[in-house]
């Protein structure tokens, strides 16, 4: 089925608004629905939609899969408290520690990742709540690039042909399909969203272990969390699109206390971009490039390397994997 865009532009939200509300609440009828938020802020409409049009008939779960930044989980809990969602933590990292462990490839490590969300804990989620649908944010720029054979997002199903009724057991409802990025920012600012929420800089539905060339382990994401929070302190007030840390797989000679050491390479990327489609890297001054890598390598004292990516997508892509 083709999908018909609407752009941030011609986007009127409070109508688009209205429309999602009537149509999740048409689709669910007297049964119920569950969905994941993961405080990004295409999950987070998807959260607050669901609840105009639903109320208790939505049960909203965040899934702590090991590989969310620092404090994400307890944080998007609170903030969501405040606006009167509850949200039901579940802790998930074993399953997806256990799924991860010894894949080295790209595609291979995003489909055990999906298996663990939708087949796993979804499946699980779903029949002890007995829903029949799955609310979820899946976005224009995740089902193009899905599609183009780019990179296989976490959350796009049908449009590569997988029935999520057959495949999973549920259904699934995406409000946001005919939207990108900057559609969903505006639609989130219209739902009243604070700007942590809405101007938040998009993170992958893999999470940090988009992130991690080669194994994610339990360690390697650890090195990976602290160099992430530490970036986002760093090149938040830039007003970049979005700035990440990458942990390479290959390890580099460097010398600590004098003595010669096999370390840790981390790679920064901050990109200007409107969409996510097309991104170059942000012209970031040389003093803030020093600081980045004076506290890495301070704050995490295994990484002896700190670069800066200096190539466009394409033929780069955001997201390491
Ligand atoms: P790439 O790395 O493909 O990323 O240039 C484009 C944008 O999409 C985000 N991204 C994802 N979002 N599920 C998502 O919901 C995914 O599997 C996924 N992979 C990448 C990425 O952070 C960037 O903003």
């Amino acid at each position: 089925m083709e999908v018909k865009e609407i752009r941030a532009k011609e986007l009127n939200a409070e109508k688009f608004i209205n429309e999602q509300i009537r149509k999740i609440s048409e689709t669910v009828g007297n049964g119920s629905a569950i969905n994941a938020l993961s405080g990004g802020v295409d999950s987070s409409v998807v959260t607050l939609l669901g609840h105009k049009a639903l109320g208790e008939k939505l049960t909203t779960y965040f899934i702590d899969s090991g590989l969310m930044r620092q404090s994400e989980p307890q944080s998007v809990v609170s903030l969501f408290a405040k606006l009167g969602v509850p949200v039901k933590l579940i802790d998930a990292q074993k399953e997806f520690f256990d799924a991860l462990r010894g894949i080295t490839d790209p595609e291979k490590k995003r489909e055990a990742i999906t298996q663990t969300f939708y087949k796993k804990v979804f499946g699980r989620l779903v029949h002890e709540s007995n829903a029949k649908f799955l609310l979820q944010g899946t976005n224009l720029t995740d089902i193009e690039e899905t599609v183009a054979g780019i990179k296989r997002q976490h959350n796009v199903f049908e449009q590569l042909g997988i029935d999520p009724h057959k495949a999973f057991g549920y259904k699934i409802i995406e409000p946001l399909i005919q939207l990108r990025k900057d559609g969903v920012r505006k639609t989130a600012r219209a739902l009243g969203l604070p700007k942590s929420i809405s101007h938040r800089i998009p993170f992958p539905g893999p999470a940090l272990a988009a992130r991690v060339i080669g194994e994610v382990t339990p360690r390697r994401i650890k090195v990976v969390r602290k160099a992430t929070a530490i970036t986002e302190e760093e090149l938040s007030a830039t007003g970049a699109f979005q700035y990440l840390a990458i942990l390479h797989h290959d390890r580099v000679t460097g010398v600590r206390h004098g003595k010669r050491v096999f370390g840790l390479q981390i790679e920064i990327r901050c990109w200007d971009s409107i969409d996510a489609r097309i991104a170059s890297p942000t012209r970031l001054s040389h003093e803030i490039l020093w600081r980045l890598s004076e506290r890495i390598t301070a704050e995490i004292p295994e990484v002896v390397s700190v670069t800066y990516n200096i190539t466009t997508k394409p033929p780069s892509t955001i997201e390491a994997i």
